[in-house]
């Protein structure tokens, strides 16, 4: 497919997602039981954080074409994706919510986090994609890409699995790959790991937990 053709489609998803959004939000009043059963499913994973080790250094290329290492996101925490442009649907979905949560958030808290999206599928993703890719999003919405080597480097260190998968005829393929969204502290240890089924008002009350911005209330 054409890349404008392409990128107009997940325009097209990112509309819909944010309408969906909206509504959602709505619904979120009439559901707080519900959300209770989720986050506790999550605290399971949140709670093991401690012990994990996840993250490390990299070397990469941000959207602006710019060599980029975790050194030029010191003392920021980091808001996480991987992902690859040419998902049809679920890298775009997760960005959005990425990005309704950093919305929610104080201008204070928003300062303090890099939200970073980095392609496991580099051969397609190279820096002119991202750039136009990471537009259709938010402005601060960073796209990191590279050689095949830095991604699977990174990719490893965050323990993401993607793997290709011949389409059509064999001449294309698309990417499965894990769906996770980090949150990692400035000094670069994962703080909360969401899942798919995690949901934004969660992910929200997490990150200002981890931000040290809301008492624990449990
Ligand atoms: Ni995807």
């Amino acid at each position: 497919m054409d890349i404008k053709k392409r990128l107009f489609r997940t325009l097209i998803i990112v509309a819909i997602g944010l309408s969906i959004g909206g509504l959602m939000g709505l619904m979120q009043i009439y559901t707080q039981s519900n959300a209770q059963v989720v986050n506790k499913g999550s605290r399971a994973i949140e709670g093991g954080m401690a012990g994990i080790n996840l993250g490390g250094p990299f070397e990469l290329v941000d959207h602006t074409g710019k060599t980029v290492t975790q050194a030029d996101y010191a003392d920021q925490y980091k808001f996480m994706y991987f992902g690859f442009t040419y998902c049809p649907a679920i890298c775009p979905t997760e960005l959005q919510r990425m990005v309704q949560v950093m919305k929610a958030l104080s201008p204070e808290q928003q300062e303090q986090i890099e939200m970073l999206f980095v392609s496991v599928d580099p051969a397609r993703d190279t820096v002119d994609v991202m750039a136009d890719y990471v537009s259709l999003f938010d402005d601060n919405l960073i796209g990191l890409t590279g050689t095949q080597e830095q991604v699977d480097e990174i990719m490893k260190n965050y323990r993401v699995f993607a793997t290709q998968v011949p389409i059509d005829d064999g001449s294309d393929y698309t990417v499965d790959h894990s769906s996770f969204l980090y949150f990692m502290s400035p000094e670069n240890k994962p703080l909360a790991v969401f899942r798919m089924k995690d949901s934004v008002e969660y992910m929200i009350e997490e990150i200002q937990r981890n931000m040290g911005a809301v008492e624990t209330a449990l």
